[in-house]
């Protein structure tokens, strides 16, 4: 018997897979074409302390090897969250990652301090890099001085497992994940989406109605690998790896460049049944390798 279980701090997760936010809702849009109780943890789409309607269309657009999304961080506010949207996830046998989206500090702490209370709730997530909302977001995830901050007054209100979501948009994010270290998160996770855009050549427009969106899927593969190669070396703290992860070859190499556990995210919406299919991989790959535990994998890597 292969062991997949990881640790991230004190979560334990039956399987490094975990579904990325904003690309499988509430759990409940992809429960029709996966069985989430076989997947990890389920990350939530991005929970604000009010309702947000997001940004004006158009707000998704095809690249090549990826797309670009604007979305703004669309959802339905905490208080709907927990009355719609709870109990749907706690029937499912996974474990629920909320996502916490804020534009200051007090509203991330009273975001968390009112779903602490919620037993189904394993953890917090805490977005400090959406590229595409001009309050919050890359504003704090550009600034050591402001992650520190987010991350010592959530930590101050929650014992739940705290990851802090890093940016790759800056120069040094091993700076960022010392510091959210040092204020006592439990974990950091890498990466968000890189900034981008794109235009019409006919109206000379850009497609991405807020000009610019992020970037996902396989074409930041490479730049998410040397991000979670960058912290690995430099800070001894749990890592999610994230970034165009498309099967699970993509997964094995997020692990041995130092993660944990990793979520998927564009890859959901080619193929909603990915997760699974990466669970039996790695299940597989251990075989071949005669590898008994999956976190033997984590920074295995040989310079
Ligand atoms: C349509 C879409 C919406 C997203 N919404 C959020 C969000 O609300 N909060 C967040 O932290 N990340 C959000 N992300 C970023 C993903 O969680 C992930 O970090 C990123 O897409 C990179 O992974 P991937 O290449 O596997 O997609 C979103 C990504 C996409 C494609």
């Amino acid at each position: 018997m292969i062991d997949l279980s990881v640790n991230i701090g004190k979560l334990k997760l039956k399987n490094p897979v975990m579904l990325a936010s904003g690309t499988v809702g509430y759990g409940n849009e992809i429960s029709n074409f996966t069985d989430l109780s076989k997947i990890g943890a389920i990350v939530t789409k991005s929970v604000s302390l009010n309702p947000r309607k997001g940004n004006p269309p158009r707000r998704i657009m095809e690249t090549s090897s990826g797309m670009l999304n604007a979305i703004g961080l669309a959802n339905v506010g905490v208080e709907k969250f927990i009355e719609d949207k709870i109990p749907f996830l706690q029937k499912v046998n996974s474990t629920l990652i909320c996502n916490i989206a804020a534009s200051s500090i007090e509203e991330y702490v009273e975001c968390v301090k009112i779903l602490e209370e919620q037993d189904t709730v394993k953890g917090f997530e805490i977005n400090v890099s959406c590229p595409n909302v001009k309050e919050g977001g890359l504003v704090f995830g550009n600034n050591p001085e402001a992650v520190g901050k987010i991350t010592e007054k959530v930590r101050a209100v929650t014992n739940k497992t705290l990851i802090i979501k890093l940016s790759p948009n800056t120069a040094s994010i091993s700076q960022f994940a010392a510091v959210a270290k040092k204020e006592g998160a439990d974990a950091v996770s890498a990466i968000n989406t890189l900034v981008g855009t794109a235009f019409n050549i006919y109206t000379r427009k850009p497609v991405i109605k807020n000009i610019t969106g992020g970037l996902s899927g396989p074409a930041i593969k490479p730049v998410a690998l040397a991000k979670v190669l960058e912290i690995s070396r430099n800070v001894d703290i749990p890592i999610i790896g994230i970034g165009g992860i498309m099967c699970w070859k993509d997964a094995v190499e997020f692990m041995i460049a130092g993660a944990s556990a990793f979520e998927l995210g564009t890859v959901n919406f080619i193929n909603p049944n990915a997760g699974i299919e990466i669970i039996e991989g790695l299940k597989k790959y251990c075989e071949e390798m005669k590898i008994n535990s999956i976190s033997e994998v984590t920074a295995s890597y040989i310079l």
